[in-house]
């Protein structure tokens, strides 16, 4: 990764900080963001306290003027970027809306990273081989219901929650994305990265949990402590995605949390879900690659 320029997003703490981490151990040159400074800056001098090449910006990424802001201090400061990992997710407890009026789950799991690929096109296009890497979570793979994107008829808080219902529609925003720039030099992927004890887990309330799950709040914030600290290990599948030679050229592809390819699931293969989730970026953000 020596010489190259990865942007990792939500990468001051949690699974995106892991997964700087060991990019910048690999030699390349890591930019964070998160949207605290003091958190940001602390960020890039612990992963940088080697001697690699770290530094942070900060955005809120769950408004378009973030995203705007965040690719034009990248233009400034970088001629192009390698890799992006669009690492930034999370789950709200019921429906609420960002200021540019996008239902918060979507605006965070699906237009931020669709918006900033496209954002970053120009400098992604600039690397002789750019890499876009998106993260999902939640349990993959079930329905998508176009007419509920954001929530609009029910918030979903049975097992299929708005989370992964947004993370479903953000791997088929991933694939059309990978189609639409088959002809170009720049990747896009997607990694599962398995559960891990995080601030976005530590900061989750019961009512967030599918109802299902709700029982279970104390035993995992007990259990997560213990048993999924190490983050390293969910960091892997993005790393991979990131890094590999494997990966070489390779578009249009999920992998697991041990870093395996994993078949898309039938609602990010139809078609009809991958349009109205593209449709629906694009009217918010006002971009198309
Ligand atoms: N943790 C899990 O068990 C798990 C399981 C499956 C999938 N995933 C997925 O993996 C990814 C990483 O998960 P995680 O649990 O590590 O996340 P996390 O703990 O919520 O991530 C925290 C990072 O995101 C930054 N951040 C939060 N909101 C932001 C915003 N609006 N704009 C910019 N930065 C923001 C935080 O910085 P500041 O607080 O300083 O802003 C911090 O750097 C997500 O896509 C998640 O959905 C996680």
């Amino acid at each position: 990764m020596r010489g190259k320029t990865v942007l990792v997003t939500g990468s001051t703490g949690g699974i995106g900080k892991e997964t700087a981490r060991a990019l910048a151990a690999r030699g390349a040159r890591v930019v964070l963001v998160g949207r605290d400074r003091r958190r940001a800056d602390a960020a890039a001098r612990e992963l940088g306290a080697g001697g690699a090449a770290v530094s942070a910006l900060t955005a809120d990424l769950s408004r378009l003027a973030g995203l705007r802001a965040l690719a034009a201090e990248m233009s400034a400061r970088h001629d192009r970027v390698d890799v992006l990992v669009n690492n930034l997710g999370g789950m709200t407890a019921s429906r609420a809306l960002t200021g540019d009026g996008v239902e918060t789950t979507f605006a965070t799991n699906v237009l931020a990273p669709y918006a900033l690929t496209c954002l970053l096109l120009p400098l992604l296009r600039a690397a002789p081989a750019a890499r876009v890497v998106n993260l999902t979570g939640g349990i993959r793979g079930g329905p998508v219901d176009p007419s509920n994107l954001e929530a609009e008829k029910r918030f979903l808080g049975w097992t299929f929650s708005q989370y992964n219902h947004a993370k479903t529609a953000l791997m088929a925003m991933s694939r059309r994305f990978a189609a639409r720039l088959a002809d170009d030099a720049v990747t896009v992927n997607v990694a599962y990265p398995g559960h891990a004890h995080t601030p976005g887990n530590q900061a989750m309330t019961a009512a967030a949990l599918p109802y299902a799950y709700r029982p279970l709040a104390p035993v995992l914030r007990f259990l997560g402590p213990r048993l999924l600290n190490d983050l390293a290990k969910p960091a892997r599948s993005s790393v991979y995605l990131a890094a590999s030679p494997d990966m070489e050229g390779v578009t249009g592809v999920y992998v697991d949390a041990r870093a395996e390819r994993a078949p898309w699931p039938a609602a990010v293969r139809d078609e009809s879900v991958c349009d109205a989730v593209w449709d629906r970026c694009e009217r918010h953000s006002r971009l198309t690659p």
